[in-house]
């Protein structure tokens, strides 16, 4: 596939993937290993949310991913694992033995029934194993549902039902810092209330010896050891299903986005190579969770199809120092480093001499990604950690698409601070009025949409495309609706300003609403929430709840730690609200409707100009909220 490494190329890459965007998508798939070569290019209809990539071709991501590299780079590190304890020893893993491992645990899956089509949970911590066993569902057909082993087992058994997963593949527990989280404990909770699971394998981290039911829990080390280091890898159609990844939506439950093998494996693979100009033998580092959809595309399936070293991280950035990144930078000699700017933000408070104390002089390139990233972080960034000679690629895109859309392309692309830039080649956004209308020209602002298919576009909402096509492709029509506003300045440079809908993006992590107003509602003393984002300084927005209680409560800080603790045990740590607000009423319209935009305003601490509030129920209640607003 030819990489763009100039403007020029950029310019003439992407007029082509415009004006012929099958021939253009179909030179970059034929760089990859296919089967049977497809039929047909393209097939969709954004009207009814249909869209098929690369129609009637086979092939398996995990040959583009491990076995075709054998011949040249069998000996080569794929995986770099570092362990969260600096005192631990780093784990190199080769091409061959990626390949040997993911086989065995193909082999053991299969001996415990699993099929192609059968839907497989992963809930483990960032160990190289959580890579070998993702790979694995790939390669024997099975669908994957990683789940971030943060969430709560109510979290767990909601996603895993959903899916109707078959098998668990967890861990005892995991590090977090120097604490110890009891994995397997959830999951037994959790598996108790999902009918569909009939097996559990356990990998040992912690040491933990928790105890197994017999006839469901198989310790991880034990199969493996009966397990043949071969398996053929399954014959995929480019349009089967790869995985499930559970986001947040705009209700209560969270919505599993359908990614299918062929189309997802070429965006992901090209956007890889593009956006950060990857060249062989570079060390490339992601810091996010495998349980998130970078993790996905660009820890494991990008990297290791354009057969790179990719780096696994099981620790956290400021374990046992806020200097660990950098420690590990320096240790393993990382060239790209990809970060979330709440990451940047939570290190940049700390003194540089964390950063000054490692030679980084192996970077090349950085990358963010998951929020806008703001200039101060952006700054800070550049300065500290790429000493102003790495650019910084600011990646736009979501779970739904799978791969990077609207991005910089490193060492090419003129970079503006906290600009997500141009759309990649294959990319055709569109800035939409309020009334539906596109807006031409640049100096304009509106939310974003796109016009055309991109290969690895979701193809669905697990077991539910009616939701999928009233949330992504109703909005605007024959459009996919992003979610997200955006500006387009002057000169044509993207800015994306965040949702406009009613998800929060809290330490880069999506969060509806909803999902935690119902969280609270679970607290015997809670009447009725209402949820909001407000700006924070690290986390880029928190969680803001205004609460009704049945009765006054007697002591308000109790009940806030009851409430946060609530919303830990039923979603996970990472929805806990920052700031409570009781109040005795919420700003109704008389069609009983929230208006979120002013709640936004008290949450904002800025109750200058809240606009017309006489459509309101009770607007005395502005009144009550405005004057117990929590700074
Ligand atoms: O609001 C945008 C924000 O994250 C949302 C997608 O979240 P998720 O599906 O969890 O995927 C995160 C990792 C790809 C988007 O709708 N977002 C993501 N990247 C950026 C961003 N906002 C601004 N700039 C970005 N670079």
């Amino acid at each position: 596939m030819e990489i763009v490494s100039t403007m020029a190329d950029y310019k003439r890459a992407y007029e082509q993937s415009v004006a012929h965007p099958e021939d253009f998508w179909s030179e970059i798939a034929s760089d990859f290993v296919w089967k049977r070569k497809w039929d047909k290019v393209l097939e969709w209809d954004f009207k009814n949310a249909e869209v098929k990539w690369f129609i009637g071709g086979k092939m398996n991501i995990t040959e583009n991913c491990i076995d075709r590299h054998l011949a040249e780079r069998a000996d080569q590190t794929a995986v770099i694992w570092e362990p969260g304890d600096p005192g631990q020893k780093a784990r190199m893993i080769t091409y061959q033995q990626l390949h040997d491992e993911v086989c065995k645990v193909s082999n053991v899956l299969k001996s415990h029934g699993v099929r192609k089509g059968d839907r497989v949970c992963i809930y483990m911590p960032m160990v190289p194993e959580l890579a070998y066993a993702v790979l694995a569902c790939a390669r024997i057909g099975a669908v994957h549902s990683v789940v971030f082993a943060g969430f709560s087992a109510g979290s767990l058994a909601d996603r895993i039902n959903d899916a109707g997963c078959k098998m668990v593949l967890t861990a005892d527990g995991a590090f977090r810092g120097d604490k110890k989280v009891d994995l397997k404990k959830i999951v037994d909770e959790a598996v108790d209330k999902c009918p569909s699971v009939e097996k559990v394998l356990m990998l040992e981290r912690i040491a933990s010896k928790p105890s197994m039911k017999a006839g469901r829990d198989f310790d991880w080390q034990e199969e493996m050891n009966k397990a043949d280091a071969n398996c053929k890898a399954e014959e995929m159609d480019a349009e089967d299903l790869l995985f499930i990844l559970y986001t947040s939506g705009s209700t209560g439950k969270p919505k599993g986005m359908v990614h299918t093998c062929g189309g997802y494996m070429v965006h992901v693979g090209y956007t890889f190579r593009t956006v950060f100009q990857y060249q062989p033998g570079q060390i490339f580092w992601c810091t996010a969770d495998i349980g998130w959809v970078t993790g996905h595309s660009y820890i494991l399936y990008g990297p290791l199809s354009a057969g790179a070293t990719t780096v696994i991280f099981e620790g956290i950035p400021s374990w046992p120092d806020q200097g660990r990144f950098w420690q590990a930078i320096e240790r393993h000699k990382v060239n790209t480093f990809y970060t979330a700017p709440t990451a940047i933000r939570s290190l940049q408070q700390s003194s540089v001499e964390f950063v000054e104390k490692y030679d980084l002089s192996s970077l090349k390139i950085l990358g963010s990604v998951g929020e806008p990233i703001n200039e101060e972080a952006w700054q800070w960034y550049n300065k500290n950690i790429g000493k102003e000679k790495c650019p910084i690629v600011d990646t736009w895109w979501q779970t739904e698409t799978g791969g990077i859309m609207i991005s910089p392309i490193a060492n090419v692309t003129k970079l503006k601070p906290a600009f997500a830039s141009f759309p990649l080649p294959g990319v055709q956004p569109a800035v939409m009025d309020e009334k539906g209308n596109e807006i031409s020209g640049n100096g304009i602002e509106g939310r974003l949409a796109i016009k055309f298919p991109w290969p690895s576009i979701a193809r669905t909402i697990y077991g539910n495309h009616q939701r999928f096509k009233e949330i992504y492709f109703s909005t605007f029509s024959g459009m996919y609706f992003t979610g997200d506003g955006c500006k387009r300045d002057d000169e044509g440079y993207y800015r994306i300003t965040g949702r406009v809908d009613d998800i929060i993006i809290v330490s880069g992590h999506n969060l509806g609403t909803a999902e935690i107003e119902n969280a609270i509602d679970e607290h015997k003393a809670v009447c009725e929430t209402a949820v909001v984002g407000f700006p924070h300084d690290i986390k880029g927005q928190g969680v803001y709840a205004f609460v009704i209680c049945y009765e006054k409560p007697k002591d308000e800080e109790k009940l806030r730690q009851e409430i946060r603790d609530t919303v830990s045990k039923i979603i996970g740590p990472i929805a806990k609200p920052d700031k409570i607000q009781f109040v005795s009423g919420l700003p109704k319209t008389r069609s009983g409707k929230i208006m979120r935009r002013i709640l936004r305003k008290v949450a904002e601490g800025d109750t200058s100009n809240l606009g017309d509030t006489t459509t309101l129920l009770d607007p005395t209640i502005v009144d009550e909220i405005t004057r117990g607003a929590l700074g």
